[in-house]
């Protein structure tokens, strides 16, 4: 199984996917966590570029190509392997963030973003998608909290209320698009009621016991 986690900055994604990841792993479940930007060294790498916040001037094209070198060199290294030797994949974003952080909120084109994502993850499509909503406000609202200052913050949690709310509805008319995939998560439930919801929707999927 290959399950992702998506959503706005702020959302809960990263608290939920360590809870998950530890409800699989007392199943017994062989499971690969993992990221992206950075879910290897070179990804590391590719991320600090990415992320920086001395790199605002970094062209759309060349914002784009990075995730997509990011994600080629993730796929072929760590996704993929895992993926043939059996083993559980849970990965905090994936190509499902280009299409809409690079395309439909950036405006790159969306045939060349079918291509690389095509390209980049080698066949291995998510069996999962999980999105946890929320209004950004609120996403806003957490990142606040998490970081005193202004210093800490990402290239990306600097940005505007109004981009991240269109990162929001982006991500709802794509998971639109793909209900099969998507499951829609209201990440404004409480924390424990959040993790339920997902575990309801897995349990299907876990091993028998015994
Ligand atoms: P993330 O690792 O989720 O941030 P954090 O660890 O701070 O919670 O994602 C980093 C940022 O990169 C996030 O704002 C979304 C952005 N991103 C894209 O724009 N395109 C992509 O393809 C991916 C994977 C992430």
């Amino acid at each position: 199984m290959f399950i992702t986690f998506e959503g706005i900055d702020g959302c809960g994604k990263s608290t939920q996917l360590s809870r998950f990841a530890k409800t699989l792993k007392e199943t017994g479940i062989s499971l690969v966590v993992t990221k992206e930007p950075g879910g290897t060294e070179i990804g590391q790498a590719i991320r600090e570029i990415l992320l920086h916040v001395d790199n605002n001037h970094i062209v759309p094209l060349a914002e784009l190509f990075l995730y997509e070198a990011d994600r080629a060199q993730h796929v072929s290294e760590v996704i993929k392997p895992a993926l043939e030797a059996g083993k559980w994949v849970v990965c905090d974003r994936y190509f499902d963030a280009t299409t809409v952080y690079q395309g439909m909120v950036l405006g790159q084109h969306e045939e060349l973003i079918e291509l690389l994502n095509n390209e980049a993850s080698l066949g291995c499509q998510p069996d999962i998608t999980f999105l946890l909503d929320c209004p950004a406000e609120i996403g806003l609202e957490r990142i606040e909290k998490r970081y005193n200052n202004d210093k800490k913050k990402d290239r990306f949690e600097r940005k505007t209320l109004n981009f991240h709310i269109k990162i929001r509805y982006a991500y709802l008319a794509l998971a639109n698009k793909h209900k099969d995939r998507f499951k829609i998560i209201d990440s404004t439930l409480p924390e424990d009621q959040v993790a339920r919801k997902i575990r309801e929707i897995i349990s299907p999927y876990l091993p028998e016991k015994g």
